[in-house]
């Protein structure tokens, strides 16, 4: 069997091209899997995996706990909330009492960016980031990269634009490093102050007129603004941000081509994208969720032979 040459999944960052491209074989291998009558294989029938999320998540949680189901892992799961953190228990106590169970895998969401890299230094186990913070969201990327693979044939030479809320996305790092180490080029799009001071620096085309961008691209990624990491006004009004930056059918259909669209949800239906487009047969944003089981399934295929 081929291994990842990482030991946890931290972030894109780590993962060269030939670790994308294994992940994507394997995970289109899971897929032919997930859609057979019987959706289950043994492959980690010896390993247990827990996935421990200190912040909200519907996709992701199910998404897991669904790939390592599949896997034949054993799993349990842990929500902060009605948890003993709330009685003051540290991140390093509770895994720490969680692994104290016999756990292999740890599949975790924190708000902290670099929580789940603090944990990869400081416990035994294999890590795999399901989130941190405004950081980075590895397996999101991937699943986002290999829908878009499925759909075009290949990322290598197709234009992506991120729209929306860079500052606060840990959705639009962990894509910009994966759709470029495929050979993708990027652009940013948003109001000034959602982009960050020197994103230029990381190789993407920074653009602040929607329409512009959309002319642009080949495929537009539409994220959700995070009001719940935003301490202060960015932009006057949900309404506001809706006309200047929100995908409606009237942009699309007055632009000269088609192009696709993507969200990595959740989705806030009328501020940066209408129905009519999240719903329309350019939207691929349900195929990016079945995605997320066969690529979660392969990552942690992968990951887990090197569990002892
Ligand atoms: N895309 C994503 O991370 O969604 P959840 O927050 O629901 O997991």
């Amino acid at each position: 069997m081929s291994h990842l040459k990482t030991k946890h999944l931290l972030g894109i960052k780590n993962l060269n091209k030939e670790d994308i491209l294994l992940i994507f074989q394997t995970a289109d291998n899971f897929k032919e899997v997930i859609n057979r009558p019987i959706k289950k294989v043994p492959s980690l029938r010896d390993v247990t995996i827990a996935n421990i999320f200190f912040e909200n998540s519907t996709r992701t949680k199910l998404s897991f706990e669904l790939a390592e189901k599949r896997l034949s892992a054993d799993v349990i799961n842990f929500s902060a909330s009605g948890s003993s953190v709330k009685k003051g228990e540290t991140l390093l106590d509770t895994v720490n009492n969680i692994l104290a169970m016999k756990v292999d895998i740890v599949v975790i969401r924190h708000s902290s960016p670099g929580a789940p890299h603090f944990l990869a230094n400081h416990i035994d186990a294999i890590i795999v980031n399901a989130g941190d913070g405004t950081h980075e969201h590895p397996t999101q990327a991937l699943l986002d990269t290999y829908s878009i693979r499925e759909k075009c044939g290949e990322v290598n030479g197709k234009k992506v634009v991120i729209l929306g809320d860079i500052l606060h996305s840990r959705v639009a790092l962990s894509n910009i490093f994966a759709l470029q180490t495929l050979g993708a080029e990027v652009m940013v799009c948003g109001p000034a102050t959602l982009l960050p001071k020197h994103v230029g620096e990381l190789g993407v085309l920074v653009e602040n007129d929607v329409r512009a961008a959309l002319e642009w691209c080949d495929i537009a990624n539409v994220l959700r603004i995070q009001l719940e990491r935003q301490e202060m006004r960015y932009f006057p009004s949900l309404r506001e941000y809706s006309k200047f930056f929100g995908i409606n059918r009237e942009l699309l259909d007055s632009l000269k081509k088609e192009i696709i669209i993507m969200h990595p949800g959740p989705i806030n239906r009328g501020v940066e994208i209408t129905s009519d487009v999240a719903d329309s047969d350019h939207s691929i944003i349900l195929q990016q969720v079945e995605n997320g089981v066969a690529i979660r399934m392969a990552v942690l295929y992968l990951l887990a032979g090197r569990v002892d």
